[in-house]
């Protein structure tokens, strides 16, 4: 119960910083016709986010955003130990925005990595503009590549779906790993990342959840629930 409650206060104090940032996700007619083609055509969409970021982000980026959120609540108080994180494929910076969110921690440095630059632009006006502690960083990357250090957390939304060859090849999974990873997906995608999981990892949790889009953002997000499926993992000692 107690634990409903501080969901319930998360979801009401992250839609006030979602909403902070509302001239990035206004819907318009390109995000609108990009949600219609996707909901009709029912599979796992790769985008071309040269052309399409911004109505990429109008149409998802605040529903991937809250269901980051909520793969992220399951962290509990313990989302303030990470101090160094990672965002693979931090798009528009949906995972980043919920964690820095939650984590409200003045001493955070999150990096986000991707490879498109308009993503990239987007990722930096939402951080600006939720204006939430930390220090944030966003660099073009073509992933897998070296990051250069070992994050305490790496964190990914999609972009295991648009990556799979790195869920089967051991030596890049582990070269996108931090010492933990939470990553949001697709159902199916989450299940061949906890098959395939290579030697020296473990996995901590699996969650699957339906998120109740809060009433003041059904302008935004076009449906009144969607589900989320994560996965956290870490390294085994040794
Ligand atoms: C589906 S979007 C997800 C964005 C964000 N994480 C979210 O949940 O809204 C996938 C992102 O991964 C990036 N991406 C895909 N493959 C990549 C690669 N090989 N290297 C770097 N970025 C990549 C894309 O540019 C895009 O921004």
């Amino acid at each position: 119960m107690v634990y409903m409650d501080m969901r319930e206060r998360h979801l009401e104090g992250f839609s006030e910083t979602l909403l902070r940032c509302n001239h990035l996700y206004r819907p318009n007619s390109d995000s609108i016709a990009l949600l219609n083609t996707v909901n009709s055509r029912r599979k796992i969409e790769i985008f071309d986010y040269g052309r399409s970021a911004d109505a990429f982000t109008r149409a998802f980026g605040m529903r991937n955003s809250l269901k980051c959120l909520r793969a992220l609540t399951s962290l509990g108080a313990a989302i303030r130990r990470y101090e160094t994180v990672c965002d693979l494929g931090c798009g528009s910076g949906a995972f980043s925005l919920a964690f820095a969110y939650l984590a409200d921690n003045p001493d955070l440095k999150l990096q986000g990595l991707d490879a498109s630059e308009t993503q990239l632009r987007l990722a930096g006006e939402l951080m600006s503009a939720a204006g939430l502690p930390g220090s944030f960083a966003f660099e073009r990357r073509n992933l897998p590549a070296q990051i250069g250090y070992l994050p305490d957390l790496t964190i990914s939304s999609y972009w295991f779906c648009e990556n799979e060859h790195v869920i089967a090849d051991p030596v890049l999974f582990d070269l996108m790993a931090g010492r933990e990873m939470l990553i949001v997906d697709y159902e199916k995608i989450i299940d061949r990342i906890a098959a395939c999981l290579p030697r020296g990892f473990q996995v901590l949790a699996r969650h699957s959840a339906l998120v109740e889009i809060p009433s003041v953002l059904t302008d935004f997000v076009a449906q009144e629930w969607a589900s989320v499926y994560g996965l956290h993992i870490s390294r085994t000692a040794g």
